[in-house]
């Protein structure tokens, strides 16, 4: 069993796919075990976008994330990381394969509605930038 985080980013909340998108990770079968609706700081995003410091859309990136609420969860089940990665398609929408979240919801690279982890270790990083350890549900 793995554990990974997700977000609905803030396009995705102000368009309101909350509930399609929440839909689709609950019949995929996996189960979310925290949930939170934040307005993001500056610091807990250039936190979460570390890796990408540096590089030409990166101030953009900030900006967009910080500006609106998002919806930050972590999300549970076998393989749950690359599973999720999968449900969430490839990073340019136009590009993404439709089924996937952002193949079906999203059209531009910069506002792509989901965000979700790499790998396992990004994954706990990115929970313990928004979850304490008590406010995730322990299966
Ligand atoms: P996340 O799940 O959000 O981390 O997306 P990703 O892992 O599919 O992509 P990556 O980590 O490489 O980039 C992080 C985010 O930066 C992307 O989701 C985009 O919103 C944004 N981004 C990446 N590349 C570009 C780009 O070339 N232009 C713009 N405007 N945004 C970009
Ligand atoms: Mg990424």
């Amino acid at each position: 069993l793995q554990k990974t985080f997700v977000m609905i980013k803030p396009d995705g909340v102000k368009r309101k796919l909350v509930g399609e998108i929440i839909g689709r990770i609950e019949r995929k079968g996996l189960d979310i075990i925290a949930m939170k609706l934040v307005k993001m700081s500056k610091e807990a995003a250039e936190k979460l976008y570390e890796e990408h410091k540096g590089k030409s859309f990166y101030q953009d990136l900030v900006s967009y994330i910080t500006s609106g609420p998002v919806l930050c969860m972590v999300v549970a089940g076998d393989e749950a990381v690359a599973v999720m990665r999968k449900m969430i398609g490839a990073t340019d929408p136009k590009e993404a394969s439709p089924g996937t979240i952002r193949g079906d919801l999203a059209l531009s690279k910069g506002e792509n509605v989901i965000h979700a982890s790499d790998s396992e270790e990004k994954a706990k990083k990115e929970m313990s930038i928004f979850f304490s350890d008590s406010e995730i549900i322990a299966g």
